[in-house]
């Protein structure tokens, strides 16, 4: 790989870097220059990037000594620790993740994804009907934002005449925009599951949330607030980075017509599309650990407290794993992308995800929909998840 004479200047926790910069500049550079690269404390902590394959997946891959129960997402050291540490499944450690896990696995496996499948593409249906109607949408907030949080309401017993009304919650939760609005929003849903959880204690059903406000994990029933913020990892986990994921897949293929037409051209292509646009979107731009013994990489000592950084666009680019890794292509095989993480913490919601996407573009080849760019898209300005925020598209229904 040729070396960049000139190093760029690093700083990858800028916000506008992803909205309006190129974080694939400086990746490119910690790969091949820099690969254990320390980022001095800010209003965040300091922390270790790891930008290779390898590292990131070597060091997933040994949870004992990078924990999850210190937190998973850089956040301001005002900001004291994530409340969810020790608590959630994404936030917890062996033994007690596998027990969390437990309680909800056989929900997210294939078998029971498979089941969901005539419902999923029955919601997928009717927000591409609806997007068709509209013919001028916004394709996150219009139809990629919309199957996800219907899906994942649906597993969770949300009754569907409250759907909307968490769509518009998580809208305003999740967008980039006015720091009061996304909390106040939060604290809706927050409330919201509050009261459906106490409900389903009481009078439980089949689905996500009654498991969890019955669950005993060792010995214990799961406390009201250890319920409530796994009912929001799900909430959150569910929806936001399908939706984005979606989007951006949306646009990679708008820039890429012949890609799209492939597809249209092939429908045994959609898999490795779905796979493609995962590594292509890796959406969840940065996933931390926190160490809890020594450790050492590429001669790199890494002290006990020390937060280290996954960088998973940039392993998802890695030259020395994927041939032409800045080329989108939907024929691309093998792919073995780590834009759903990797080993103990592995993303619950792999299987569903993929029936997702897969679902929401077959309807729109399926049914020759013509997506078509209908002004500028604006990208994420996070540190936490890149790709459209805003994706102006007029959506035209195919011959008859
Ligand atoms: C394109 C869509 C998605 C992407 C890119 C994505 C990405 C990820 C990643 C990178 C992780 C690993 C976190 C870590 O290493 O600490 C993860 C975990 C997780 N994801 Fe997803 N995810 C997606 C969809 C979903 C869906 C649909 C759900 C449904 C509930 C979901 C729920 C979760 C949960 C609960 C975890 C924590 C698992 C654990 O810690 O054991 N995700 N996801």
């Amino acid at each position: 790989m040729p070396e960049m004479s000139a190093p760029p200047h690093i700083n990858l926790v800028d916000p506008e870097l992803y909205s309006h910069g190129d974080p694939f500049t400086q990746w490119r550079w910690l790969r091949a220059n820099a690969p254990v690269h320390w980022q001095p404390p800010s209003d965040l902590p300091g922390f270790w990037s790891l930008t290779r394959y390898d590292d990131v997946r070597t060091a997933y891959r040994d949870a004992e000594t990078f924990s999850s129960a210190q937190g998973i997402l850089l956040r301001p050291v005002e900001h004291g620790a994530d409340p969810g540490g020790g608590r959630t499944l994404a936030l917890t450690d062996p033994p007690r993740h596998r027990r969390l896990r437990a309680l909800v696995d056989e929900w997210f496996a294939v078998r029971s994804i498979r089941g969901l499948e005539p419902e999923m593409r029955g919601i997928t249906r009717g927000v591409v009907d609806r997007a068709l109607d509209l013919g001028s949408v916004d394709f996150v907030a219009d139809v990629a934002a919309r199957v996800p949080l219907y899906v994942i309401c649906q597993m969770m017993g949300v009754p569907e005449s409250d759907w909307e009304h968490l769509y518009e919650l998580t809208s305003q939760a999740f967008a980039a925009g006015d720091p009061l609005t996304r909390r106040f929003a939060h604290l809706e849903i927050l409330g919201y599951f509050e009261t459906l959880q106490a409900a389903k204690a009481a009078d439980p059903g089949d689905d996500l949330v009654s498991v969890l406000a019955t669950a005993v994990v060792d010995g214990e029933r799961l406390s009201p607030d250890d319920v409530l913020l796994n009912c929001d990892n799900l909430l959150v986990g569910g929806t936001e980075n399908t939706r984005i994921a979606a989007a951006g897949g949306m646009l990679a293929f708008m820039e890429r017509p012949g890609q799209w037409q492939a597809l249209a051209g092939d429908a045994d292509l959609l898999p490795s599309a779905v796979e493609e646009v995962l590594r292509w979107t890796s959406t969840a731009t940065h996933i931390m650990r926190t160490a809890t013994r020594r450790a050492e990489i590429h001669g790199q000592s890494i002290e006990a407290g020390d937060k280290v950084v996954f960088w998973l666009p940039s392993a998802n680019r890695d030259e020395s794993v994927f041939d032409d890794p800045d080329v989108f292509d939907v024929h691309r095989r093998p792919n073995r992308h780590l834009a759903l993480g990797f080993g103990e913490h592995f993303c619950l919601g792999s299987v569903l995800a993929r029936v997702e996407l897969r679902l929401l573009y077959g309807e729109l080849l399926g049914r020759s929909v013509r997506v078509e760019p209908d002004g500028e898209p604006a990208l994420l300005d996070s540190i936490v998840v890149n790709g459209p925020e805003r994706l102006p598209v007029v959506m035209k229904p195919g011959a008859a």
